[in-house]
């Protein structure tokens, strides 16, 4: 199968890209614009036989069309992807999360390609830190930034698609990933690289808000079982039981790291800041036959803390330049 990867330069693009070329005879290219957090190293390494990247936006309506009429499916992961920058500058979040998939549904309509949309739990909103329930496909959309507005909205476009133009697609929506090439603006990578640094980890508030982690290469694997058995116009909860409070998650990392447990601070919350996530993917489990591979957390993160002390020339450019913009936060 030739399948064009949008956003396979950022962090889960690029471990669904690797994770492909490992386990399957696809060939991939990648569509990306090479934002501020798109980053060619992370394909480094990849089989020219097998895969091409070219650099462009998926709002250019003539490059998308070319792209997509060669391929046999899509898998959509360009985004904007980051709550914080969403709430200082909301637009480039509306160009690339609505216009950008509304342009890409538009050729894949026309060339009737298989389209697979990368979406997140953050749809849904939040739930009560003592509240029994977990998300599933049922629960009513209820966004609360304006990143997680835009990415409801493009779930609602192919929604729409499918149901008035036959639209060939499915949708995910998935929890908090974390393992390599995420970048150090994100909560597990900034602590790691912050403690790297001699600098102590920030929580936001209280540092009580729940997460539910799931290792990126699971992600992956989710996503491919989608794309080979899920039933067109169907949407799957992607998440593998992860949950862990941000006070729990930089207390691991800290102990992992070899530093006293209590060895952070706590910074000024994230206006709206969601309190708790949680899935329930029994769906995806019960009907496509998947499970998560990486169920121990704590062995993930410790995998994770090794990447980024063996990849400082990985991250190193881009970390001064977010912490700067933190700074101006006062986060
Ligand atoms: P990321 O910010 O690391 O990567 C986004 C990539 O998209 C970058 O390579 C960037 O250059 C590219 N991009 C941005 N705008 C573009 C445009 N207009 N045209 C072409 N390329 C563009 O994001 P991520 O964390 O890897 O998230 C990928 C996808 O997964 C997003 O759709 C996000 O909503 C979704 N998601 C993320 C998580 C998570 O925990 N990070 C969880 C669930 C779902
Ligand atoms: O749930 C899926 C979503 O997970 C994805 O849709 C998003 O693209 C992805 O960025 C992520 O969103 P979050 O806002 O949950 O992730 P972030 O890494 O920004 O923050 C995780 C938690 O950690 C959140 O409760 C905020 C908190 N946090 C974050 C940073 C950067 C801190 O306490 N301190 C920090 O320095």
């Amino acid at each position: 199968m030739k399948l064009l990867v949008t956003g396979g330069a950022g962090f889960i693009g690029s471990n669904f890209v690797h994770y492909v070329i490992a386990n399957t005879s696809h060939h991939v290219t990648v569509l990306d614009k090479l934002t501020y957090a798109g980053n060619l190293e992370s394909l480094k390494g990849l089989p020219s036989e097998r895969f091409r990247f070219v650099k462009g936006d998926i709002a250019d309506a003539a490059l998308v069309d070319e792209l997509v009429a060669e391929a046999d499916a899509v898998v959509h992961y360009a985004a904007e992807s980051h709550n914080d920058n969403s709430l200082h500058d909301p637009r480039p979040f509306l160009d690339t999360n609505i216009i950008g998939t509304y342009t890409l549904i538009e050729a894949a309509r026309r060339h009737g390609t298989r389209f697979h949309h990368i979406s997140t739990d953050e749809v849904y909103g939040d739930l009560e830190l003592d509240d029994p329930a977990r998300f599933t496909e049922q629960t009513p959309y209820n966004p609360s930034s304006p990143y997680s507005s835009t990415k409801a909205g493009s779930d609602l476009l192919v929604r729409a698609w499918v149901r008035s133009f036959g639209l060939q697609a499915t949708i995910s929506n998935c929890s908090n990933n974390y393992g390599p090439y995420q970048h150090v603006e994100k909560f597990i990578p900034r602590q790691i690289t912050n403690v790297i640094d001699g600098v102590r980890p920030k929580l936001y508030g209280k540092g009580e808000n729940v997460r539910d982690w799931i290792h990126a290469n699971d992600h992956s694997s989710a996503v491919l079982t989608i794309l080979d058995k899920g039933e067109i116009g169907e949407t799957y909860l992607i998440g593998a039981d992860g949950e862990q409070n941000n006070k729990d998650v930089v207390e691991l990392i800290l102990e992992e790291m070899g530093q006293p447990r209590d060895a952070y601070d706590h910074v000024v919350d994230r206006p709206g800041h969601d309190l708790r996530y949680a899935i329930d993917s029994t769906k995806l489990r019960n009907e496509l036959g998947w499970k998560p591979e990486y169920s121990d957390f704590e062995a993930g993160l410790a995998a994770t803390i090794a990447w980024y002390r063996e990849n400082e020339g990985w991250w190193r450019p881009q970390k001064a330049a977010t912490e700067a913009k933190y700074k101006e936060q006062g986060q």
